[in-house]
């Protein structure tokens, strides 16, 4: 797939979560790219093409020997900068520049690496402006998703699936209407405000269901946040955000983070918590027919709206007006 004149190859993607790479050299891929993330001598995040520029072989599949990226196949040795600096076939040989793996830009944020393709201007999603940072974060996921990156998105704007994908949890079967909103989008994402949703179950630790109210925000093209209402008590801001690896334009990564007051639930209970929501989400988010978006005026006639889809139609004007077209039509 040529990505080379996208939008979307010049902005920062979550590719996988920081703590993997503990475990050695990890295949991900972004935006149709086959790219392997590791880390270095220094402790540093290198994402790469994964392709070994000897013969081609994934370089994923290799090791990381002495903080260098050693490709399966004939041993070759890359540094971080992708310089290749060991070749054993001739020990002696000093590589010239020709040899090296090709470097993708990367850094860490989030509990997670992020890649971009091409040089651009954009910023990293800024969630730690937008998350309380007295609030322990919690990373959940990944979750693979046979759908486009957008679809997702649009679903955790979605409001009114909540009584009838979410049961008993963010929703009740017998409390269907939802109360208007407001949406509007301007050149920084989307922000959707005055949301309100009765939940049984609206986190972990919820003995009985409340009216939550809550506001979201699309900050790039695939990922967003929710902001529960202020605790006026304790002076703070829940937060969760999504942050979607768009791998191919018809299967994505998903990660949460959390931002919670909750100092009793460990990490697993919280992981375990988002896991059901998102478990109910994912058949029915697979389910969908285009799995890519239908942006496009001639695609956009293939679904209707109601008042309740005010979000994710600023979501389709915002994304229209950024340029961005993977994972629609
Ligand atoms: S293919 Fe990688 S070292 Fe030969
Ligand atoms: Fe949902």
């Amino acid at each position: 797939m040529d990505t080379s004149h996208c939008v979307e190859a010049t902005l920062w993607h979550p590719v996988a979560a920081a703590a993997e790479l503990e475990r050695g050299p990890r295949a991900v891929t972004l935006l149709g790219e086959d790219l392997v993330a590791w880390r270095d001598d220094q402790g540093r995040a290198r994402v790469f093409v994964d392709r070994c520029p000897h013969r081609g072989a994934r370089l994923s599949l290799g090791s990381v020997q002495d903080g260098r990226l050693a490709c399966p196949y004939h041993g070759w040795q890359f540094e971080g900068s992708g310089r290749c600096s060991r070749m054993p076939a001739q020990p002696g040989f000093e590589p010239p520049a020709s040899h090296a793996a090709r470097s993708v830009e990367a850094c860490e944020a989030h509990g997670l690496v992020w890649a971009r393709l091409q040089a651009g201007s954009a910023a990293l999603p800024d969630f730690a402006a937008a998350a309380d940072t007295r609030l322990r974060q919690v990373l959940c996921g990944p979750y693979d998703v046979a759908t486009s990156a957008p679809r997702i998105v649009e679903n955790f704007l979605d409001q009114a699936h909540f009584p009838f994908v979410h049961d008993g949890w963010l929703g009740e079967a017998g409390v269907t209407e939802t109360p208007p909103c407001q949406a509007r989008e301007d050149a920084a994402g989307v922000h959707v405000t005055g949301c309100r949703a009765w939940q049984p179950r609206s986190n972990r630790l919820s003995t009985e269901g409340s009216w939550v109210s809550y506001d979201y925000s699309v900050i790039a093209p695939y990922t967003a946040v929710l902001h529960k209402a202020p605790d006026a008590q304790a002076g703070h801001r829940e937060a969760i955000a999504l942050f979607v690896c768009p791998m191919t334009p018809e299967h994505s990564r998903v990660w949460f983070v959390q931002a919670t007051a909750d100092g009793v639930s460990g990490d697993a209970d919280l992981r375990a918590f988002q896991d059901a929501i998102f478990g109910q989400d994912k058949p029915v988010l697979e389910s969908q027919r285009p799995r890519l978006l239908p942006l496009s005026e001639a695609a956009s006639a293939l679904e209707v709206h109601g008042a309740a889809d005010l979000a994710t139609m600023a979501y389709r004007r915002w994304l229209r007006r950024t340029g961005v077209r993977f994972g629609t039509c």
